[in-house]
């Protein structure tokens, strides 16, 4: 992934944000170490995001699609009331058995519920109605889960989606990624159920407030 944002400024972002939790850093340790694209873990400047947007829009119900390691999921946990849940989808066991190691060792834990298995098949068993939707996996597929996911969250809640610049490559598209990326950001520009915003957080974050 190409850093839109200089590093410093990055940086600067980071250490200016509430701290990570000590878990997180050690689940972002591992990642580095075990998996071959750590660089997808959203990491400390977008996770602190995402739990400051559950705390605000007072989320008790979350879905995720993309676990990777678990990052997002537990920083977004660590944002949700006691008796809230966030159901998250994957389809690499390997991975998600690192995120649920590190799950069972914090206290917010117990509010994460691992689907396996494609996303497209999971979001078909689940009703909702959810405050939070983040959608941070296969950009081929982001079109679909946006369809599937709006009519599951309630008016004032919001939908998230990582990587919509696409490390830039959204101005120049060549590869079936980036048209996907294309085509999600005019999909959701045109859609009238929903105001949004595309923030230059990072690789960019598509947040959207349902009506
Ligand atoms: C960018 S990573 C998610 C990172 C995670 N949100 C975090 O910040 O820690 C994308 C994940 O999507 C998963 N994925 C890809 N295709 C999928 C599909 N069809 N259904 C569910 N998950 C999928 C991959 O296995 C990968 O773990």
């Amino acid at each position: 992934m190409l850093t839109l944002i200089a590093e410093a400024i990055e940086d600067y972002a980071a250490t200016h944000s509430s701290p990570e939790s000590p878990l997180l850093q050690e689940l972002t340790r591992e990642t580095q170490a075990k998996t071959k694209i750590p660089q997808m873990l959203v990491g400390h400047l977008e996770g602190t995001l995402l739990k400051v947007l559950v705390r605000l829009v007072q989320a008790k119900h979350i879905l995720e699609i993309g676990t990777f390691t678990g990052y997002s999921a537990l920083a977004m946990a660590e944002g949700l009331p006691g008796d809230g849940k966030l159901i998250t989808c994957d389809i690499d066991p390997e991975t998600a058995a690192i995120a649920k190691r590190y799950w069972s060792q914090s206290p917010h834990g117990s509010k994460i519920e691992m689907r396996l298995g494609p996303a497209l098949e999971t979001l078909q068993t689940l009703p909702g109605p959810f405050e939070m939707v983040f959608i941070d996996a296969d950009k081929e597929n982001y079109a679909r889960y946006w369809e599937l996911c709006v009519p599951k969250v309630r008016s004032g809640g919001i939908l998230v989606a990582d990587n919509v610049l696409w490390s830039g490559r959204v101005l120049h598209p060549t590869e079936s990624s980036d048209h996907a990326i294309v085509a999600f950001n005019r999909q959701v520009h045109n859609d009238p159920r929903v105001e949004a915003v595309i923030l230059t957080v990072r690789d960019g974050v598509l947040l959207a407030l349902k009506r």
